[in-house]
This record gives structure tokens, C-alpha cells and sequence, in this order.
């Protein structure tokens, strides 16, 4: 990785490393479906259903990791 990549992991605490975590989750969304027409199709649907939602936790949640082991689990 380069440090330019590393240094965009970077954060204050771990509550801004998990804004960033679901900031990655999201433009992996935008990225893979670039139509924001059909991105507001599809929010109310994801947004109403159980599953949808443990699956989007699930994807911020190992976005989360990689965060925290880039700040090395916030230890000063
Ligand atoms: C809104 C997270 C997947 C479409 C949001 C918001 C969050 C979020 C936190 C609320 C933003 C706000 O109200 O300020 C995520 C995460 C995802 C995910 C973490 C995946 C792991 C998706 C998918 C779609 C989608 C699969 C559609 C293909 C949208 C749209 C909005 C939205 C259109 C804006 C709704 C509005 O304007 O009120 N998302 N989302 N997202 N999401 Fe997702």
C-alpha cells in the first residue's frame, strides 16, 4: 500500500474511523452502480429490509478492521 493510501486511512478516533468505514462502504455502492437514479430506486428497498441492513453492518464492519489496524486500534 502506498503511503498516500495509508494516509487516507488515518484518524483521529476510532468514531471518525467508522464515518470513515461506512464512507468506503458507500463509494464501493457509487462505484459499482455509478446511476444515482437507480441508487435512490433502490434505498428505500435496502433501507426497509432486515438482511440488507445486517449485510450493509457486515461490509462497514470489515471496512472497520482495516481502519483500525492502519491506526493500530487508535494506541498512542
Ligand atoms: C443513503 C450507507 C448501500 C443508496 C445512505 C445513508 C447511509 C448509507 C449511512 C444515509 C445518508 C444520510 O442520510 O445522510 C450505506 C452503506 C451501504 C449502502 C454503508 C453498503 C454497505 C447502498 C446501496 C444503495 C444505496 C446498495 C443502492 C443501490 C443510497 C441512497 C441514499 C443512501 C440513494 C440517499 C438517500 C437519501 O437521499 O435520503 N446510505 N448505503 N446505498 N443510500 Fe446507502
Amino acid at each position: 500500500m502506498s503511503n498516500d493510501q495509508l494516509q487516507m486511512l488515518l484518524t483521529q478516533t476510532p468514531e471518525e474511523g467508522f464515518e470513515l468505514a461506512v464512507k468506503l462502504a458507500q463509494k464501493g455502492v457509487e462505484i459499482t452502480q455509478p446511476s444515482e437514479e437507480i441508487r435512490q430506486m433502490l434505498r428505500p428497498v435496502y433501507s426497509r429490509n432486515a438482511d440488507s441492513l445486517i449485510a450493509v453492518s457486515q461490509v462497514v464492519a470489515i471496512h472497520f478492521q482495516t481502519v483500525a489496524a492502519a491506526n493500530n486500534y487508535w494506541r498512542m
